[in-house]
């Protein structure tokens, strides 16, 4: 059976993935699409529900984002938020005004009204608000349902036409009531049964993969990393041995990192792996060069033409899985554009590959759900919580030319890293962390000796997207033991410094 869809439009607000991933926590699928679609298109799309995300636009300006009143009238329950709900309030005939001063943060909000919305709703919590326009008027058959002191319609609706508007933001932590608001909009209002669920997911994606597949031959290329490492076991669990995995060693992965990959799948799984040894191959072509962009471009190109080698050999195949996942493709009412993977060892490989289609099984996936996709699949906490690598891999974590004792170096360093930030209970909390081998040598006594050595960075960030990032609170304590053991365990390194820069203006690696 199908399972229900809930549709997000999105108006360009911050939260707009936040909204997305919050109602599909509350186990029912949901797009986020462009704010452009017309009713009809969401009447093909037989959505249960529709939610306007929030959006950084006044109704009043010319240009900013609309919606034809026929989406109004479909039928479908609908929840606007912020932005969205002063557009409910403006396209139907209400007013909203400019307010004297920006409302951010923490308020109390009240119930005016019961309503299948509120159940399970104290009388008064507390909200997030961050708005400067706000709902005057509402339009004819709509009422008020909540208000805090500075805004008079924190809630409205019309129960009938099931259409309601929040001016705070219910998505986010600090509304603490939020989560049972948009659980009550899915389930009270919209009718959901929940039916989207992990497990749920994989077997009905094991059957569309066995469908589709039929008797063909699948080719994959693994990285390491969390995305191929689930799309291959996936797929692996539909076709088994008609799946060939291709593992690249380009001598430039993290500590363990091929042994493991070739110990969980090959060995462990038993999963058709084949291991290209390339480890000299990218460390010649990288000798001499200092440059960042042109470590990468070595490393892809080079890449490229190895799975060539390799994929030859295996000769044509009907298939080619690629790790690509929701957040990797979703069009944005921001830049239309749809955004693809960048990631430099697969965005090459479909011209280089005889094959007749790509299958993608994470396409729909929210990085959260990749994670917990693999825990389903049996995949340990290791692989699943796995730390993003970029594709050039450890050669852009090691300042000016690469070479064997330095990556011995580096790699010793992360692992230590890594290993501390898991037995502090952070690995989950924190987006991304990993040690840097700067380019600098400072002075320093180790037993009696005076030393000359490296000095190793550590960055640590927490962020929802990568394109803007913190620099993560990590306690003190922690970083002293890591200072501790690396200045202790680890080959030429001397010295260990904390990046303490959000991106902007820094990037998240250093090169
Ligand atoms: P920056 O350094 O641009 O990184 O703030 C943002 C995210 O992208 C990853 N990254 C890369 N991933 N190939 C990749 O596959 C690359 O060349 C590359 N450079 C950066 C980085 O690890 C972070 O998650």
């Amino acid at each position: 059976m199908q399972h229900q869809k809930v549709l997000v439009l999105d108006f360009g607000g911050q939260y707009n993935q936040l909204i997305a991933r919050r109602v599909r926590d509350l186990g029912v699928y949901c797009d986020l699409k462009p704010f452009e679609m017309t009713a009809k298109e969401i009447k093909a799309y037989d959505p249960i529900g529709i939610i306007f995300t929030g959006g950084p636009n006044s109704v009043y300006d010319e240009a900013s984002p609309r919606i034809g009143r026929e989406i109004l009238e479909l039928g479908i329950p609908v929840l606007g938020i912020c932005y969205g709900c002063q557009l409910i309030a403006h396209t139907l005939g209400g007013r909203v005004e400019h307010a004297h001063m920006s409302e951010y943060g923490r308020r109390e909000f009240t119930l005016a009204k019961e309503s299948p919305l509120f159940d399970g709703l104290p009388p008064v919590s507390v909200c997030w608000m961050s708005h400067t326009d706000l709902v005057k008027d509402l339009p004819e058959d709509f009422e008020t349902l909540a208000f805090t002191q500075s805004c008079p319609q924190a809630v409205f609706g019309n129960e009938e036409k099931k259409i309601y508007g929040v001016q705070f933001h219910p998505e986010v932590a600090h509304t603490v009531y939020g989560n049972l608001l948009l659980k009550n909009f899915l389930y009270r209002i919209c009718g959901a049964r929940g039916d989207w669920t992990v497990k749920g997911f994989v077997s009905e994606e094991v059957e569309k993969i066995k469908q589709k597949v039929g008797s063909g031959k699948v080719l994959c290329a693994m990285s390491g990393g969390v995305d191929s490492a689930v799309a291959a076991t996936l797929v692996y669990r539909a076709v088994g041995d008609r799946l060939t995995c291709v593992f690249v060693d380009h001598g430039l992965h993290r500590k363990n990192e091929p042994e493991e990959v070739l110990s969980v799948f090959r060995d462990g799984l038993g999963m058709n792996l084949v291991k290209v040894d390339a480890k000299d191959l990218f460390l010649n072509a990288l000798k001499g060069v200092t440059d960042p962009e042109q470590k990468r471009k070595i490393i892809g190109k080079l890449f490229i033409e190895v799975f060539e080698k390799e994929a030859n050999r295996i000769g044509a195949v009907d298939f080619l899985v690629q790790g690509t996942i929701y957040s990797d493709v979703v069009e944005s009412g921001k830049g239309k554009s749809a955004v693809i993977k960048s990631h430099h060892n697969v965005g090459g490989l479909p011209s280089v590959v005889d094959f007749k289609e790509i299958v993608e099984p994470l396409r729909d996936l929210f990085k959260d759900e990749v994670r917990r996709v693999g825990t389903e699949l049996g995949l340990s906490d290791e692989i699943v919580w796995r730390q993003p690598c970029p594709g050039p891999a450890l050669a852009i974590r090691i300042m000016g030319e690469v070479t064997e004792e330095k990556l011995e170096t580096i790699r010793d360093a992360d692992a230590i890293f890594c290993e501390e930030i898991a037995r502090a209970g952070l690995n989950k909390e924190i987006w991304q962390y990993f040690a840097v081998l700067t380019d600098s040598k400072t002075v320093g006594v180790q037993g009696d000796f005076r030393t000359y050595e490296n000095v190793i960075a550590l960055r640590a960030v927490t962020s929802v997207d990568a394109m803007t990032a913190d620099w993560a609170r990590i306690p003190f304590e922690v970083l002293a033991q890591v200072s501790n053991r690396i200045t202790n365990e680890v080959k030429h390194a001397n010295r260990v410094v904390y990046d303490i820069t959000s991106k902007p203006p820094a990037t998240i690696e250093w090169e």
